[in-house]
């Protein structure tokens, strides 16, 4: 008897449940993704990393090796905004941030780490060895050391070099944030330091693999000239990246203490959840500086940059000057982002 009703029961619940499933099957359906792998990175200096991240794109490899080759490639050149030659904080001393998230949420970060080459080949053995996110200081170079990295000295680059002398002398020791002729002192400038080079800033890079899978990387020595011990967004999940593999990934560049007090990567890719176009969310995320303070918003730059699940991609900034580099099957260029401020 027991059977019999359980058998009834079950027969009524699958009638009543077969349009749902049906209906679940259609919409799966109609959410095809295309396969095609791509790779999109902050500024001119993507291109290269791009390159790098492609050649294991384009092997079918798996998006989160290819961030992890396209940040370390970076980290290899001497730079004045990420690795060993990159800017130091006031004291003189070079301390990195990085981070990175894969298509399963798993995340790994170091901030404020000192003299390991490759931040983030460490942030990613913390996601895949250890049960927590972040590591800093010097736990994180510990923790490096004992996973095999070689601890080496920072060598500034010759523009960090000058312009961190430059700034010894102008500025009272006291960090500053200042765009004045859009020539800064700082990796918030947005164009240029005030020797001339350009401004690389902060490396952020997202993937999608052929898979269609999703993964993020950031590898930064963050703002020139901070008070040591400053951590910026790029060691931050939901700050200066955020991935999520059903809907698309977000990371920044530019002012960290501004995306982190707005949780800037989170916001755009709810904002895409939403169903917002990269570019579209990505707007609305710095339209969240800009009206948090105006006055400030005036004084820094920070652009985003996005891509969905279906490889669209898109960014825009607070101030002109932001680039972003793009390599697909059909293109491999730099484009300029939109921007709010100014004209
Ligand atoms: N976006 C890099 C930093 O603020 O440190």
């Amino acid at each position: 008897m027991a059977n019999k009703l359980d058998r009834r029961k079950f027969l009524q619940l699958s009638a009543l449940s077969t349009p749902l499933l049906l209906s679940k099957k259609a919409i799966a359906k109609q959410i095809t993704y295309s396969n095609s792998p791509i790779v999109i990175s902050t500024w001119d200096s993507g291109m290269e990393v791009n390159a790098a991240a492609w050649k294991i794109l384009s092997a079918k490899g798996r998006a989160l090796d290819a961030i992890e080759a396209g940040a370390n490639q970076i980290e290899d050149t001497i730079n004045c905004c990420v690795g060993l030659g990159g800017n130091p904080d006031r004291d003189g001393i070079v301390t990195l941030d990085a981070c990175i998230m894969d298509e399963n949420s798993n995340c790994g970060a170091v901030a404020g780490m000192e003299q390991i080459k490759h931040p983030i080949s460490v942030a990613r053995k913390v996601m895949e060895n250890t049960p927590h996110v972040l590591l800093v200081g010097n736990g994180a170079q510990q923790f490096a050391i004992e996973n095999g990295f070689t601890k080496e000295p920072a060598k500034l680059s010759q523009s960090a070099e000058n312009t961190y002398k430059e700034w010894l002398k102008k500025t009272d020791y006291k960090p500053q944030i200042n765009i004045e002729n859009n020539k800064g002192n700082g990796p918030f400038a947005p164009n240029f330091f005030p020797d001339g080079t350009p401004n690389h800033d902060t490396m952020g890079l997202l993937a999608k693999d052929s898979q269609g899978n999703l993964s993020g990387g950031v590898t930064t020595s963050g703002m020139a000239f901070k008070l040591h011990g400053r951590v910026g967004d790029s060691a931050g999940i939901g700050a200066g990246l955020f991935v999520d593999n059903e809907v698309g990934a977000a990371t920044s560049s530019g002012v960290g203490e501004e995306v982190i007090r707005t949780c800037g990567t989170h916001l755009v890719v709810e904002l895409m959840r939403q169903g917002l176009s990269p570019e579209k969310a990505c707007k609305k995320a710095v339209e969240r500086i800009i009206k948090i303070n105006p006055e400030r918003a005036k004084t820094l730059q920070v652009g985003y940059l996005a891509i969905n699940k279906n490889g669209e991609y898109g960014a825009y900034a607070i101030q002109k000057g932001f680039v972003f580099s793009v390599k697909t099957n059909d293109e491999n260029k730099i484009h300029e982002s939109k921007f709010i401020l100014g004209a």
